[in-house]
């Protein structure tokens, strides 16, 4: 028995095969070399770089301009999310808003277009705030709590919900809106850090309704206002609540 068999059956290699080409007698060095970069290639454990601990993901967002934040969630892969966007929805109009409205997350109009409310929805939230002379861009600032599309437009899940929170922490640090308008459950609870109803935390008094020293007033989403219209005298009140807070 060779060296090359010696040492290639005591490291578990045998049997070995017979090549066609003539047998050139290796060295142990080269036999090291390449035992080592067959135990690589059948490594289970892929090289990758270390996983960011979630403080640290959180302290580098809170860091970001507003092009580095848009950026950060284009490639963002935080949650299962990233895996069925077709785009992903950062938020849209007046970075140094007076409102800066903030909804539950991207639907298929959205993910479509990359930017947020613009189906059903966003057309009647269009008009409430055009009700109170305000148009989306002008003053106004439209965000989500979730940037990617739920499947289906199933709720947004607990972790992506977590996953998400630090882009609209700094969303709302860079715009520094007057006011901001929690459109629906989602918003309200993520802003408000509660598990109250909606109708509760309407009737929050002014002291209690705040994210970052800001003033949040909840209101009903616009989907569920298309589908309960009877509700739009009360998110007519928390849009006149909301035009006297900021006069
Ligand atoms: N509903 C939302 O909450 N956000 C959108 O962007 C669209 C619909």
């Amino acid at each position: 028995m060779t060296s090359r068999e010696v040492i290639l059956r005591e490291i578990g290699l045998t049997p070995i095969w017979v090549n066609r080409a003539p047998v050139v007698e290796a060295t142990t060095a080269e036999i090291h070399v390449s035992t080592t970069a067959v135990a690589a290639a059948e490594s289970p454990e892929p090289l990758s770089e270390p996983k960011q601990s979630t403080a640290e993901r959180e302290s580098d967002i809170a860091k970001l301009s507003w092009e580095a934040l848009v950026a950060s969630i284009a490639s963002c892969t935080a949650c299962k999310l990233c895996e069925t966007r077709t785009n992903t929805v950062p938020g849209v109009g007046d970075r140094s808003p007076a409102w800066m409205v903030v909804g539950e997350a991207p639907g298929e109009n959205e993910d479509k277009s990359g930017e947020p409310f613009v189906g059903k929805a966003g057309q009647l939230l269009d008009a409430m705030l055009a009700a109170v002379g305000k148009k989306r861009g002008d003053g106004v600032y439209i965000a989500n709590v979730i940037k990617c599309r739920p499947p289906g437009n199933r709720n947004p899940e607990p972790d992506e919900i977590a996953a998400c929170a630090p882009y609209l922490d700094r969303q709302i640090a860079l715009a520094q809106p007057k006011l901001i308008l929690a459109s629906g459950k989602f918003a309200a609870q993520t802003l408000l850090k509660s598990d109250d109803t909606v109708g509760a935390m309407r009737a929050l008094p002014a002291a209690s309704a705040q994210r970052a020293g800001l003033p949040i007033v909840v209101t009903y989403h616009p989907s569920y206002l298309l589908r309960s219209p009877l509700e739009k005298a009360k998110a007519w009140d928390d849009l006149m609540k909301a035009k006297a807070l900021v006069a």
